[in-house]
């Protein structure tokens, strides 16, 4: 019998109380990234306050407010008549696989200091799965995100939205699926004076699959992309515009995949063809590649290298070739 990488994991998944992959020191699992390193302090979320269940909107909505310190554990599926607004000091944290939050998605505005894990966020109406908003050190781990890409683009809207200025984010092992827009980095052209300077952002370890665009696409700031697994992101996955500088290493790509990485200012017609069926065009952005990236058979179509050449930061960097069997096992809820 030859033992592959998943079934070595597998076996040691419940031996092991910390996660099987930081055993191995193959990737990192606790926060990584601008959340974890960055000028304000790290990201601990409800670190030290008090803990508390919820299993509704109600309950959750009150839980989440205010700056104290909580971590909000939920349990079970709850449909949002409106959209929570997710305080500072928080860890929302989904039991086991029971998580689901539909209907209404969450907005992080003007905060600090939360986490969002484990959490199935799923057709989510007229807005955003979460949207971080004019807010700092959030990190976005090991959730879920879906819907239903055969809706097109303006149907449903974006997965994880970071805007107006937001800084130190991560974005790490989380699995979007089957939906068109995913992560808008920066979501208009017209902000750039509240923009630039900030977006400083970590996406590691998503899996992305069944997608149309946005992974991620970012305006003004500074995407690190490492370790992702793109698998059929059908138009567009990582796009760098308006000044945007992208640091891409060690991600890898599949299936039908038309472009893996563009810094071309053109917002193509099959990202949002409501604004005008020609695109849109804005400046170009830049990109630079660090670790290889395995590029399957998508387009990569580099306009300007920028200046964004290294992490400001330590990091664990998985070897290209385990990165789809890691992924594919660490990535989504009722792993953690
Ligand atoms: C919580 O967040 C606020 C920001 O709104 C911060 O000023 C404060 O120090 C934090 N409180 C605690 C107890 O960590
Ligand atoms: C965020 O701050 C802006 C500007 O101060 C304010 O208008 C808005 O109501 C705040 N939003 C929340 C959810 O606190
Ligand atoms: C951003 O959030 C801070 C609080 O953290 C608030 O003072 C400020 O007014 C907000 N700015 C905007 C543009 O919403
Ligand atoms: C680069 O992107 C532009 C704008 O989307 C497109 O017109 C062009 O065909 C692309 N070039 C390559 C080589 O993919």
């Amino acid at each position: 019998m030859r033992l592959n990488l998943v079934t070595v994991l597998s076996v040691l998944a419940p031996l092991a109380a910390a996660s099987p992959l930081d055993l191995l020191g193959l990737a990192a699992w606790d926060v990584e990234g601008f959340a974890k390193d960055n000028p304000i302090g790290t990201t601990t979320g409800g670190k030290g306050g008090a803990t508390v269940t919820v299993t509704n909107a109600a309950e959750f909505s009150a839980a989440v407010a205010g700056d104290a310190p909580k971590v909000v554990l939920v349990k079970g599926e709850i449909a949002f008549p409106a959209r929570p607004k997710i305080g500072s000091n928080k860890s929302i944290i989904g039991v086991g696989s029971t998580a689901h939050i539909t209907n209404k998605g969450l907005d992080v505005f003007n905060s600090t200091n939360v986490i969002i894990r484990n959490l199935k966020i799923s057709f989510i109406q007229d807005n955003d799965c979460i949207t971080i908003r004019n807010s700092t050190r959030v990190w976005v781990d090991h959730n879920e995100f879906a819907s239903d890409i055969t809706k097109g683009p303006d149907f449903f809207d974006g997965q994880v939205d970071i805007i107006r200025g937001s800084d130190y984010v991560t974005v790490s092992w989380n699995y979007f699926h089957d939906h068109w827009k995913s992560s808008l980095v920066g979501n208009d052209a017209t902000f750039r004076d509240i923009d630039s300077g900030h977006l400083h952002i970590s996406y590691h370890h998503n899996y992305w699959r069944n997608m149309g665009t946005r992974g991620p696409a970012g305006r003004f700031g500074h995407q690190h992309i490492y370790n992702n697994l793109y698998v059929d992101f059908h138009y567009q996955a990582i796009h760098s515009r308006s000044d945007n500088q992208v640091l891409v290493e060690g991600n890898v790509f599949r299936g039908d995949t038309r472009e893996a990485l563009s810094t071309y200012g053109l917002v193509i017609p099959d990202d949002s063809p409501n604004t005008c069926t020609c695109g849109d065009e804005e400046l170009d952005g830049f990109a630079n590649l660090g670790a290889k990236n395995d590029w399957g058979t998508a387009g990569v179509n580099i306009t300007q290298v920028g200046n964004f050449k290294k992490a400001p930061y330590k990091f664990k960097l998985t070897p290209l070739v385990l990165v789809a069997p890691l992924v594919k096992l660490g990535a989504g809820v009722g792993k953690i």
